[in-house]
């Protein structure tokens, strides 16, 4: 078979599956999360995190998809087991935090990859991702900050759930506007 001209390369093919993963134990990790503060009588906070872990999904179908339209393969891996329970909700948000910080250097490392291998194309593609991390990096730092604003106090943290329903609404709606 002849190579297409704009194939991946195996290298970066391997590094956008292997950030297929990513994504994917993104989006499971935060399901669990969402799943944990239902069961605390969150419901803020779990719609939130539910729908982060819609976006994490819609981040990972956008890798399969790419990497299937440039002639490779996008792999559906197994994935370790997320944590189940968390020890608070500032808690949660401090590991959401950090796995992002995480992901971004993954995917700047990808685009280091590309860049080494001049393939301009999936280059361009992960501009995208590049934005989005500084947009949810952005986010979960402000949630942490306003968390730490309020410590143990039970009235402050029934105004948050209030507050991270509403961002849930607002991240339904954007989604929606994206998708017409
Ligand atoms: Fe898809 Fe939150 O990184």
């Amino acid at each position: 078979m002849t190579k297409q001209k704009n194939m991946l390369s195996t290298k970066i093919s391997n590094a956008l599956n292997k950030q297929i993963e990513t994504e994917a134990f993104s989006s499971q990790y935060y399901l669990s999360m969402a799943s944990w503060a239902e069961t605390q009588g969150l419901n803020g906070v779990a719609s939130f995190l539910y729908k982060h872990a819609d976006e994490e999904r819609m981040h990972m179908l956008k890798l399969i998809k790419f990497v299937n339209e440039r002639g490779g393969h996008g792999i559906v891996s197994a994935l370790k087991q997320p944590p189940s329970t968390f020890k608070s909700v500032k808690a949660v948000f401090e590991e959401i935090l950090k796995h992002e910080i995480v992901v971004t250097s993954e995917i700047n490392g990808l685009v280091e990859i590309t860049l080494n291998g001049k393939d301009y194309t999936t280059h361009n593609f992960l501009q995208w991702y590049v934005s989005e991390q500084i947009e949810e990096e952005a986010l979960a730092r402000q949630i942490v900050d306003k968390l730490k604003l309020f410590g143990d106090d039970k009235s402050g943290l029934y105004f948050f759930d209030r507050d991270l329903e509403a961002l849930a609404v607002k991240m339904a709606a954007k989604e929606a506007e994206t998708n017409k």
